[in-house]
């Protein structure tokens, strides 16, 4: 028994047999092994955990810490996803799901629709707990969940999903096939952005000052403090037309933020989002990151096709 401890490698972020094996069945939504954690990939968790807690207290919104207590996550072990969902699905509906990785975004924007959040089960080194651009369990558990307790941001999550089908019905109808991969390129890329700079990156102006809730801000102990006290980042009131604009990179610290007013205003550009889409407003945004993969664009033609 001890030695079948000592030998088994754990879920640690790329390097997990399991999710390797998974990725070579195809398997997209998986179970969580939750007896495949190795006592390194709890003491990453614990590290993370413990570290963040003040960072939290300090410089997340209200919602995220309100959501973070009403989830009564463990400090010292890694969550059951099932422990989470018991205390989440009643507050808005979510929950999380197990997945083995990169989601095609068509098919994550649809998760959100149906209220499912494709959450990756692994976890970083414990030796190496910095930012790191794939997210891992910490990232999606104590990073995203939390906001998904709040029922105006579970709301905008799902509006992000039906823009996405939105997107499936207005390229369907393109006929020409250059022209209704660029559109969707796009659109895509539009999408992804406004996500990056709000669900991922965003900040909020509440009654105590400048507050995070972004996820990639949450989740990331040194860029927390940076993204509300450097003197270099520039913070400016969140404008749609510039956001599905603007390019973003993943590898450092974000030199560019946009703040929300609460998420009732953030819902209604979601909702504007949906509209310019209509109008085709999207259909020819500033080039540059993201890279819109094959994957990607396949899953929205694929339910074109299907009538989704
Ligand atoms: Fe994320």
């Amino acid at each position: 028994m001890d030695s079948h401890i000592e030998i088994h490698p754990g879920l640690t972020t790329n390097a997990a047999p399991f999710i390797e094996q998974a990725k070579r069945d195809g398997q997209l939504y998986i179970s969580q092994p939750y007896e495949l954690y190795s006592e390194e990939n709890h003491e990453a968790w614990r590290k993370l955990y413990a570290r963040m807690l003040p960072r939290w207290e300090r410089y997340a919104n209200e919602h995220y810490l309100r959501g973070i207590r009403s989830l009564c996550l463990d400090p010292d072990h890694i969550p059951r996803l099932e422990d989470v969902n018991r205390f989440l699905r009643p507050l808005t509906g979510f929950q999380a799901k197990a997945v083995s990785g990169y989601i095609p975004s068509f098919l994550f924007f649809d998760c959100l629709r149906n209220r499912e959040f494709p959450t990756t089960i692994t976890i970083r080194r414990s030796d190496r707990l910095d930012y790191l651009p794939e997210p891992d369990i910490f990232h999606d558990i104590a990073g995203h969940v939390p906001m998904h307790t709040d029922k105006h941001f579970a709301e905008t999550l799902v509006r992000f999903g039906e823009c996405a089908h939105t997107a499936v019905d207005l390229v369907s109808g393109i006929r020409d096939q250059e022209t209704r991969v660029h559109c969707l390129t796009c659109i895509v890329k539009a999408m992804a952005r406004f996500f990056w700079f709000t669900i991922e990156f965003g900040l909020m102006q509440g009654r105590n000052g400048l507050k995070v809730y972004g996820s990639g801000l949450l989740s990331s102990y040194g860029e927390i403090s940076h993204a509300v006290e450097a003197a270099e980042v520039q913070r400016y009131p969140i404008r749609l037309e510039w956001a599905i604009n603007q390019a973003f990179e993943i590898d450092h610290y974000q030199p560019l933020l946009f703040i929300v007013d609460s998420f009732d205003h953030l819902f209604t550009l979601v909702d504007l989002l949906e509209k310019w889409m209509r109008a085709g407003k999207l259909n020819n945004v500033a080039p540059g990151e993201p890279n819109v993969n094959e994957q990607d664009l396949k899953s929205f033609l694929e339910a074109g096709a299907a009538g989704r």
